[in-house]
């Protein structure tokens, strides 16, 4: 749950939206203020990315929402507003004069946040009042799924500023790391840049393309990097001769080798910047921003669930997740008796896919089946059951077909717990076409709860236990 109520987001661009969202999405009220004409449509169009985005990523998160609301002025959105964060374009002059607003009005205890890629908090901060309320929190896009948020401090920045900004980022399910020593561009901006400098080179010299580069990158060290990070990757590559042997052995040498053109750098002239271009767009095809954004979400969703469910609290970008929603389920409003539709929870909605339908189109036995189990597998989640090592199989299933249709697009199923014993479970679904809400299906399922590793039956354990029989013993809403 969240430490605050309110905050507000000055610039409301790609980074403004992404906080704007990320925070409006954890039940926080979002005090916007951007100048520009068309930053309202940008920043709604970001923020329905983001809840549909979070929907797939964890159903439970994704029950409140806080009102996202735009200020005529500076003084309007950051007036007797607990947290503040701005976002404005990276240049110093226009970062100061923004902080020198924010510093005459924003209250005397207020956190203000910049997320600034490189600038230092020492520079933007000179000319505020109120410094010490002032440090670095800079994220990564898009900023409401990816966790990381550096946090830097100023010369004038407060001892106790940066620990409670720690405290603030944590209760939005981020990763906050304190960078240590004030420098350009922080530590993330300065490994990427790093890589990218030597990507430079690699394309100047004809050695690949841009394709090529990204592929060596996505099909190898980006998926290992995104569980493991650098040196703990190192480290399993030392296997059991341990680092220092394979630091003194591999390493050291190596770093004697020309294997790198780091410290000169090409000119981006106009050619080498139409070459990237030109392989660019050449990459990208025919498909928008909006979908590369979209395919993007959804890769990274399938991610940091796959590394939530490894091991029994998740692992790096997962456990910050799994830490996430444990929190939110001891407060989960959603499991308050009146959060429950009278139909159950719709912890599924899926577009049709091909392999649902039969021959004529319509959606078959073994597509009402999958879509139930998917429902199934939703609750776990919802139950906040560690999914990797347990699971509910279905052993009994009683389908009423309510209309057959042949042109079904998307549908989405709700589920409620209707009983249960030790290892059973039994349930009531309802399958709906989601442009109408026509109900298709409806149906009864009985599943055992197992243990996947030892493949027996097992009772559910707590806190699943104690979510299963707050829902089932929910009376439904009475109707509005
Ligand atoms: N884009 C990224 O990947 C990324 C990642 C991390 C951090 N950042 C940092 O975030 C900040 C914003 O970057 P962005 O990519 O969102 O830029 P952007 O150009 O998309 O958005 C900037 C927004 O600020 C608004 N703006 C300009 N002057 C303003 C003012 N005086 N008051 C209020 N709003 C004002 C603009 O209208 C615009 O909507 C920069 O400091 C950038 O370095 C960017």
């Amino acid at each position: 749950m969240a430490s605050i109520a309110s905050a507000a987001v000055i610039g409301g661009g790609v980074i403004g939206g992404g906080w704007a969202a990320r925070l409006a999405l954890n039940g926080i009220a979002v005090k916007v203020y951007d100048p520009a004409p068309d930053a309202e449509r940008t920043l709604t169009d970001i923020v329905e990315n983001a809840a549909r985005a979070l929907a797939k990523l964890s159903p439970s998160l994704s029950l409140t929402r806080g009102a996202i609301t735009f200020c005529a002025s500076l003084e309007e959105a950051v007036a007797q507003t607990p947290f503040i964060q701005e976002s404005v374009p990276e240049r110093l002059a226009v970062k100061q004069a923004v902080h020198a607003e924010i510093g005459k009005f924003a209250p005397a205890g207020a956190l203000v946040g910049s997320s600034t890629s490189g600038l230092l908090p020492t520079h933007i901060q000179a000319s505020m009042s109120g410094p010490e309320r002032m440090f670095v929190a800079h994220p990564y896009n898009p900023v409401y799924l990816l966790p990381l948020v550096e946090l830097v401090a100023g010369k004038q920045t407060g001892a106790q500023t940066i620990s409670k900004a720690r405290q603030l980022f944590q209760s939005l399910g981020m990763k906050p790391v304190v960078i240590r020593k004030e420098i350009d561009a922080f530590v993330g901006d300065r490994l990427l840049e790093s890589l990218w400098r030597e990507a430079l080179w690699l394309l100047h010299d004809d050695v690949a393309t841009v394709d090529e580069i990204d592929d060596i990158i996505s099909h190898s060290f980006g998926l290992r990097w995104a569980q493991m990070g650098l040196f703990m990757t190192y480290r399993l590559g030392a296997r059991e001769a341990g680092m220092r042997h394979y630091l003194n052995e591999f390493f050291a040498p190596c770093l004697k080798w020309p294997w790198t053109h780091l410290m000169d750098v090409p000119e981006l002239d106009a050619a080498l910047v139409e070459k990237i271009a030109e392989q660019s767009d050449a990459q990208a095809g025919d498909r928008s921003i909006r979908e590369l954004e979209r395919i993007r979400d959804d890769n990274l969703v399938a991610i940091i669930r796959a590394l939530r469910n490894s091991g029994a609290a998740g692992w790096g970008a997962g456990a910050v997740l799994a830490e996430h929603e444990r929190r939110a389920a001891q407060t989960a409003p959603g499991l308050r008796p009146s959060g429950l539709r009278p139909s159950g929870l719709r912890l599924l909605e899926a577009p049709v896919q091909p392999q649902w339908l039969d021959e004529h189109g319509y959606l078959s036995d073994t597509g009402y089946a999958d879509i139930l189990c998917q429902s199934i597998q939703a609750l776990c989640h919802h139950l906040g059951m560690n999914t990797a090592h347990f699971g509910l199989r279905m052993d009994q299933l009683k389908l009423n077909r309510t209309l057959d249709l042949d042109s079904l697009m998307d549908i989405y199923c709700t589920v409620r717990p209707i009983a249960w014993d030790d290892v059973r479970l039994q349930t009531f679904h309802q399958i709906h076409r989601q442009a109408d809400g026509q109900l298709l299906a409806t149906a009864e399922m009985t599943s055992i709860h197992m243990d996947l590793r030892t493949r027996r039956e097992c009772p559910v354990e707590e806190p699943a236990l104690e979510r299963l029989k707050t829902l089932a013993e929910a009376r439904p809403a009475p109707p509005h």
